[in-house]
């Protein structure tokens, strides 16, 4: 096929047509659309999962939010019915095989079909070095970051090669392509959702199921502020600044900012996309540091 002799032909506002060398089809704007689906946002009460949550409901999809507080996640469905989306809160703690496969049902009890399922939910407590971390703080970490990911996905995974396809997002972080000193297990895990979207990637293609990556940068949510929640308010500001000022777009960036990301990869207009990672980290992993990291318990 010669691709010289394809076009590419673009509506212009007035509804006329302009002919460009170049590709095959006019591209249409509707593809962005989530009109008619159904999508799981885990993670989905607060913080990135929130932000995604609305953003798909405004995109038209109905959307099932799921964490481990109830309270949370009804105060979210209420924010996106009061826009007149709509929306579905299910309990679930997705460390758990068995809450997993709950939520699951409980969705398709619901929903009838799952076509989209973000993997966002996500925890990184406590920073101590790599001498330091116990077995209680890998379980808490990988049983949600890793073991959750990989059977939440699983089980979506089943029913979307039922109804004939489906896609996935994984939320996972600059921090599993360049370690962050402090989070060892962290990192380890979000280096392992990056291996989970590629596995899953290769195996589901022929089923029509699409999996990415989005890997965010410092977000300003809760699990960010952990990082100085601990610190009096004055240090709280400054550890944070810092860190604003070490990224090369000089600021954190607000969990709206990974909702366009996950709009294209959760909707037709990346239908030809698998396997593949979105980094939204205001040019984080460019960033070079001069001086060596110190570990946590080195610090003044
Ligand atoms: N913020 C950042 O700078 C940043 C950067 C890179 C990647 N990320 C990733 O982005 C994702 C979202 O993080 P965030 O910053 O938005 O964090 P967040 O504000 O702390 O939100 C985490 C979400 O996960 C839920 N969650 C925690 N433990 C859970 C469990 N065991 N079962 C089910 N749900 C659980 C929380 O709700 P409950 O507490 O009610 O369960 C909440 O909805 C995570 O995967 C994180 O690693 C964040």
């Amino acid at each position: 096929m010669s691709f010289s002799n394809l076009e590419i032909r673009t509506k212009c506002n007035n509804g006329a047509t302009d002919s460009t060398e170049g590709g095959a089809n006019m591209f249409d704007l509707s593809k962005f659309s989530l009109k008619g689906k159904t999508a799981i946002v885990t993670g989905g009460s607060r913080g990135i999962g929130k932000a995604i949550a609305q953003g798909f409901a405004k995109a038209g999809a109905k959307v099932a939010v799921t964490s481990r507080k109830l309270n949370d996640l009804e105060a979210n469905a209420a924010e996106i019915k009061a826009f007149g989306g709509e929306a579905f809160p299910v309990q679930a703690h997705l460390g758990k095989m068995e809450e997993i496969n709950r939520m699951v049902k409980t969705v398709m009890d619901e929903f009838g079909r799952i076509d989209i399922l973000v993997n966002n939910a996500g925890t990184g407590p406590a920073s101590t070095t790599v001498l330091n971390s116990d077995e209680r703080l890998w379980e808490t970490i990988i049983n949600l970051n890793l073991k959750g990911v990989y059977f939440t996905s699983q089980a979506v995974a089943k029913v979307m090669k039922t109804q004939g396809g489906g896609k996935i997002v994984n939320i996972a972080s600059v921090d599993g392509i360049k370690p962050e000193p402090g989070v060892s297990i962290y990192d380890v895990s979000k280096a392992g959702v990056r291996m989970i979207t590629s596995a899953f990637a290769l195996e589901l293609a022929p089923f029509n199921i699409r999996v990415n990556t989005i890997a965010p940068g410092p977000i300003s949510t809760k699990l960010l502020d952990s990082h100085w929640a601990h610190l009096p308010a004055e240090e709280f500001k400054k550890g944070k600044q810092e860190l604003a000022e070490k990224t090369p777009m000089r600021r954190i960036g607000e969990p709206d900012e990974i909702v366009g990301a996950a709009i294209y990869l959760a909707s037709d207009a990346s239908s030809f996309t698998t396997g593949a990672e979105i980094v939204v980290d205001g040019g984080t992993l460019l960033y070079v540091p001069l001086e060596a990291p110190v570990p946590p318990e080195e610090k003044q």
